[in-house]
């Protein structure tokens, strides 16, 4: 079977990215992303390609080469999935606000909406490929929605959770550590939609790289990638917090640790508290369906990875109200970095977010520098919380375009995302503007400690 049109529901961080790779590797198949967010499709069309709505080292290269030929962003969602073969599913799923499992399950409702919308639309055979994070077993749902409702047409359902990070998608596309694709192993239609799928990512991924499984192993593969990526960022930001106390430095605890081949080196790095649209949501997720199994020691166990990253976002910020006498009350503090790491302008579940809602309850004023993040993003995560009025934001809360602005006059500065740019910047003259005694808390361990103290910084890192 060989796929000729490939539609996206969803043209986000995950869909935008991941179709414009697959367009580019296979000029053959016309690739249509579809959004509902006539916004963010006008920004994808841009004709200045630097203007396309997600900011990714890499991607607007390959979106001017494939877009146009073979790669094409509508709002036209009925008749992409119309002319579509294949039809994957990239739509957010947040986590529940209201009702049964509020807080903690994935709330799906776009899911279905998408599922009902193909079922209406689809006059031929489908692939539905889900690419979206899901609840187990979600296929199953998506496959009643569409056998029932549709026009009497089959449809074959997989699963094909995309493991990309924000920061590094287009490498990650390009270079998959694997690919992983669920589907129907036990009939003839479902080995071929494998097939279809697999051929696709063959372009230019490694056939050893392609992993085939049962839908539920890879609808769970995610869930637990995550949850065990996640883990490991608590795991040493608890160990942060005693190496505080007692005197010895993270990055060696964690160096020396992921020198042993069977622990590895990657993250390991200690931070004020992972961030991003994925890690809370999926293990909260997880934490439900062990839950809702009655299997209460395994939602526990991960919960207890939540539990550690909210407090250190806490304690960091306590720690900033703590070492400047107690009060930050009318004190101005610069917040270095907005995104929830380097290389994004995605804001999801910053720690910078919580760090500065804690210090707006203890009135500070607060000055925010981000190279990505605009403005009306940081206004609107903070709106979002819902922690106070717009107006009392406004009135607390300024963004500059210029760093040694946000420093300028501030009795600290807080680094909260890793941007390299930091590193580089004249901390002679931005400790010659501040308010004395300057204090600078490194919450991702970016800065040189000694060479900040010989300027005359107050120098506070996570872990050491
Ligand atoms: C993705 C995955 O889908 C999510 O499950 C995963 O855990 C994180 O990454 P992402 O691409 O980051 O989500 O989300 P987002 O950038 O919000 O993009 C989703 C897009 O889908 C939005 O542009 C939204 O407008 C669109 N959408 C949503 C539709 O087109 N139709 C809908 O019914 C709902
Ligand atoms: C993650 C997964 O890595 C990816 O495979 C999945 O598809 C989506 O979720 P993403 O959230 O984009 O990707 O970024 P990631 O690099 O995993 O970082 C997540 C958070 O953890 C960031 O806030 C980051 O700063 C933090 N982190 C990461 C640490 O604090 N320390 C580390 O050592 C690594």
């Amino acid at each position: 079977m060989k796929i000729k049109n490939i539609c996206c529901i969803g043209a986000g961080y995950v869909g935008g990215p991941t179709m414009a790779v697959i367009a580019q590797k296979c000029p053959e198949i016309n690739v249509t992303v579809v959004d509902i967010n006539e916004q963010r499709i006008a920004a994808w069309n841009d004709k200045d390609v630097e203007n396309i709505p997600i900011y990714e080292p890499g991607l607007s290269k390959v979106v001017e080469e494939a877009r146009g030929r073979n790669l094409f962003f509508s709002t036209d969602v009925d008749k992409a999935i119309d002319k579509a073969d294949m039809i994957f599913i990239s739509v957010n799923t947040p986590t529940k606000t209201y009702g049964m499992g509020k807080g903690m399950a994935a709330d799906l409702k776009f899911i279905e909406l998408c599922a009902r919308q193909i079922a209406r639309v689809a006059k031929d055979d489908k692939i539905v490929v889900e690419k979206s994070t899901l609840p187990v077993r979600t296929a199953q749902a998506l496959k009643n929605i569409l056998d029932h409702t549709g026009n009497g047409v089959n449809y074959q359902i997989l699963s094909n959770p995309e493991f990309l990070a924000e920061g590094t998608a287009i490498k990650d596309l390009m270079d998959p550590d694997r690919v992983l694709i669920g589907g129907d192993l036990d009939t003839a239609e479902g080995k071929e939609a494998i097939q279809a799928l697999v051929n696709i990512y063959a372009h230019w991924v490694p056939q050893e790289q392609i992993l085939t499984t049962n839908v539920w192993s890879s609808e769970l593969s995610k869930l637990t990638a995550n949850a065990f990526l996640a883990q490991r960022v608590s795991s040493i930001n608890a160990m942060s917090e005693l190496c505080e106390k007692t005197g010895a430095d993270v990055d060696e605890v964690s160096r020396a640790v992921g020198m042993d081949s069977r622990i590895g080196a990657k993250f390991l790095k200690s931070s004020v508290g992972f961030g991003g649209s994925c890690f809370q949501k999926d293990i909260l997720n997880l934490v439900y369906i062990a839950k809702s199994f009655g299997l209460d020691e395994v939602a526990d166990y991960w919960h207890q990875v939540i539990i550690m990253n909210d407090h250190q976002k806490k304690r960091f910020a306590a720690k900033i109200v703590q070492t400047l006498f107690n009060t930050v009350s009318g004190k101005k503090i610069a917040l270095m970095g907005w995104a929830f790491k380097k290389d994004t302008n995605d804001t999801r579940e910053s720690a910078a977010i919580y760090v500065a809602d804690y210090l707006l309850n203890e009135q500070a004023d607060i000055v925010i520098y981000d190279p990505k993040v605009t403005e009306e993003q940081i206004f609107s995560d903070l709106e979002y919380l819902g922690t106070r009025s717009t107006e009392e934001n406004r009135a607390r809360v300024t963004v500059l375009q210029n760093p040694y602005e946000v420093c300028s006059n501030a009795h600290a500065v807080a680094v909260l995302t890793e941007w390299d740019e930091f590193q580089n910047y004249d901390w002679q003259k931005i400790y010659d503007n501040m308010l004395k005694p300057a204090f600078l808390f490194d919450g991702r361990k970016l800065l040189n400690r000694k060479e900040k103290e010989e300027i005359g910084f107050e120098f506070y890192a996570i872990g050491s």
